[in-house]
């Protein structure tokens, strides 16, 4: 009876998985495009990835180490989010020229912009390396013994690489170890700024609407990718011309229907899908709380004081929105992992595997993850414990943190000294043009109150276990140099030893500087030590699962590498008796409108396009869509995929997820998970009709794919 129970959710779980996945795009063929044709699409696998012919990869660049963009024109433009291009786009604004609040478009070649650091990758090749990775690697040697052969095999295959001068190559872990992959890339640097709308469009409905549904955001932003006169990579000049790709995405305005085929292409930064049960529930019980609770003081505060000034308000918006966005995510995923009841499917999984095992080498694999966790948990909260506090939120212990940096650099003498000196004194000129001490003593004696309560008692320095916050915060605040740029440039100022002495007489520094070093000294140590046993077994775990469970669809965790994930346009119930439609309309935006708020403004142009409907060809039945749901399973990273249609063409950019679906990172549920994306047509109409930037569209490839 018991074996037929487990039989019985063995098929549950089976079922389940028919859906999500992240695929490597040079292992398509096969399994994979059957389900992508069964979906919908007419694309072969060599149409997604070739290397002997254009491809729709070669179309793809990872854009700044982060998100991803798309080229959409044979003249090297760049489609890609408005928060991706957001650091970008406010580094060319001053009080003048305010590109974040009134959008920027450069309506002549010459006025397209450049950004000093800004680079995108093309990946030119993808080969699987797992065999000469592994190779002399023995069950009988040591796992650090493993470790350096693997490490060895890797550098010598890089070395051996055949490619051009201008590329380069590298090597990548897959299955948790059990795969290897590398990349030949090409890395282009004269990237410049083209266009982007308004935040009223671009960054519409902000904190509140993120990671929300129904959604109304136009977070899109043009670049462009310029090359040398061969067409190669180069530093930015004057003399270089617009990259000629080897393939574009044509931009279909035909639009997007319930249970149309969507393929996302692009970058995923990060995923977790077959940690065991433990590891899940010591995230959703341990750490994620702490996290979100301490998010949750920190922005309370902060948004006080936003909202009372308006300096605050500027120098704090952009800090907000990344603090706010993963508490956010944070609550959605718990919330999401609870209901899907993520923690005891993985349980039904194991009780399965433990049968299956039984007898075998991995037979002892749960009982050590057990013990693994169980060990981790106490230094896995005080780091995330440490990294919210120091790290993250309290601003003047991150500012004692650099300053640690600083010290450390003394240790290899003057030279290395002075030059950490200059680095340190140039970030934190950023560092105070948008601090407030007001806000930092607030968010200090709060957070700094809940560290003594919540951190663990072995890692808390003994030299400040019985500090009276209050007290302690008033000292600093009143005392410390590191509350202005000014006191601290004069702080800093001399030679090494007398910087050295004054730093260390310094408040703030005092306090900081123990929390700091018990870091380096205990927590990540003891950390680290943890986690590399709890990789092994991990990795000898994930090879197990593909070996007893041969009929699951097994695709490797998102390690920031190229990945093609494949769906439907679909909507979604997140509560009882709710259904949300999966396709929203310029009429939404309207409908948000609150005159005058950071949120919700909308300009008078976006008004007057649609009380006069003068909607060019973007619209459909006389809507102008704005952003669309799908089954495409993707995460941080995949911001500026593009999402392509059953040909190939752009038919929207994925900029996020729903909130009920944030869990996808553990446990992606078709039922639940959807992406969001913005409608092409919307870009195109904000291109068009709102900024008038014909140029700009007369080089974009519109086609009809449905109307043919
Ligand atoms: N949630 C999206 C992503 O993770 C968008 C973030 C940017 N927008 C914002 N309001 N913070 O990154
Ligand atoms: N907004 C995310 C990003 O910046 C993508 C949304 C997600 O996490 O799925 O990559």
């Amino acid at each position: 009876m018991k074996i037929l129970k487990l039989l019985f959710l063995l098929l549950i779980i089976n079922l389940n998985a028919q859906q999500g996945g992240m695929w490597i795009p040079s292992q398509l063929e096969g399994a994979r495009e059957k389900e992508m044709k069964s979906l919908g699409s007419n694309l072969t696998a060599a149409a997604i990835y070739a290397i002997d012919k254009p491809s729709l990869k070669d179309a793809i660049v990872h854009f700044n180490g982060g998100c991803t963009a798309e080229v959409i024109s044979k003249k090297g433009l760049l489609l890609t989010n408005h928060h991706c291009g957001y650091g970008a786009i406010q580094s060319h604004s001053t009080i003048e020229h305010d590109y974040l609040q009134d959008g920027f478009w450069a309506y002549k070649q010459k006025e397209e912009l450049e950004n000093k650091g800004m680079f995108v990758t093309f990946i030119k090749r993808i080969d699987d390396v797992t065999v000469p990775v592994l190779k002399g690697t023995l069950k009988n040697l040591s796992n650090k013994e493993n470790q350096d052969i693997i490490s060895q095999n890797i550098e010598k295959l890089v070395k051996n690489t055949k490619k051009e001068d201008w590329q380069e190559a590298n090597i990548k872990a897959f299955y948790k170890g059990n795969q290897y992959f590398l990349f030949v890339t090409e890395k282009f640097k004269d990237i410049r700024l083209v266009g982007a709308p308004p935040s009223s469009i671009g960054k519409f409905g902000a904190d509140t609407d993120n990671w929300m549904w129904p959604r109304h955001t136009g977070d899109f932003s043009l670049f462009r990718i310029y090359a040398d006169k061969n067409n190669r990579p180069a530093e930015y000049s004057k003399k270089n011309k617009p990259y000629k790709p080897n393939h574009y995405l044509p931009v279909s305005v035909d639009g997007v229907e319930e249970g149309d085929f969507t393929l996302v292409f692009g970058f995923p930064g990060k995923t977790n899908k077959y940690l065991p049960a433990v590891a899940l529930n010591q995230i959703v019980s341990t750490l994620n709380p702490v996290k979100i609770d301490i998010r949750d003081k920190a922005l309370k505060i902060v948004d006080k004081y936003m909202r009372n000034d308006n300096e605050i308000k500027i120098q704090y918006a952009s800090k907000f929105a990344r603090i706010s966005n993963y508490w956010k995510k944070w609550i959605g995923e718990n919330q999401g992992i609870e209901k899907s009841k993520a923690i005891q499917k993985k349980q039904d999984l194991e009780k399965i595997f433990e049968l299956k095992v039984k007898g075998t080498d991995d037979q002892n694999l749960l009982a050590k993850f057990d013990k693994l966790y169980k060990e981790v948990e106490e230094v896995a909260l005080a780091r995330d414990i440490w990294i919210e506090t120091v790290y993250r939120n309290v601003e003047i212990l991150n500012a004692t943190y650099r300053i640690y940096q600083l010290e450390l650099a003394s240790q290899k003498g003057k030279e290395a000294f002075n030059e950490q000196k200059e680095n340190t004194l140039k970030s934190f000129k950023g560092f105070y043009k948008n601090y407030s001490a007001k806000v930092d003593k607030e968010v200090f004696r709060t957070l700094v109150t809940m560290y003594f309560k919540n951190n663990p008692k072995k890692y808390t320095p003994e030299t400040i276990t019985n500090i009276a916050v209050t007290k302690l915060t008033n000292t600093i605040f009143s005392n410390s140099s590191l509350t202005s740029l000014d006191k601290l440039t004069k702080l800093l100022d001399g030679d090494m030893n007398s910087v050295l002495k004054r730093i260390n007489e310094d408040k703030a520094y005092q306090f900081g500087k123990e929390l700091v070093s018990i870091f380096y000294t205990k927590i990540n140590p003891d950390f680290n030590a943890i986690q590399t046993k709890i990789a092994i077994v991990q990795k000898k775990y994930m090879s197990a699962l593909m070996q007893h469970f041969p009929e699951e669809r097994f695709f490797p965790d998102a390690n920031s590498t190229l990945r093609v994930t494949y769906g439907q346009v679909k909507g979604y119930e997140p509560k009882d008796a709710v259904y949300y439609k999966p396709v929203s309309n310029l009429k939404g935006v309207i409908e948000k409108y609150v005159p005058n708020d950071y949120e919700f403004d909308v300009s008078e142009k976006l008004i007057d396009l649609y009380k006069t409907k003068d909607f060019g060809n973007y619209a459909k039945e006389g809507k102008i869509p704005v952003n669309f749901l799908g089954t495409n399973h993707t995460t941080g990273g995949n911001s500026g995929s593009p999402v392509i249609d059953a040909n190939g063409n752009l038919i929207g950019l994925n900029f996020d997820r729903v909130w009920e679906g944030t869990m996808s990172d553990y446990n992606y549920d078709p039922e639940i998970c959807r992406n969001i994306m913005v409608d092409a047509r919307y870009i195109l109409f904000i291109i068009d009709k709102y900024a008038g930037a014909k140029r700009i569209i007369k080089e974009i490839d519109i086609v009809h794919p449905k109307k043919k």
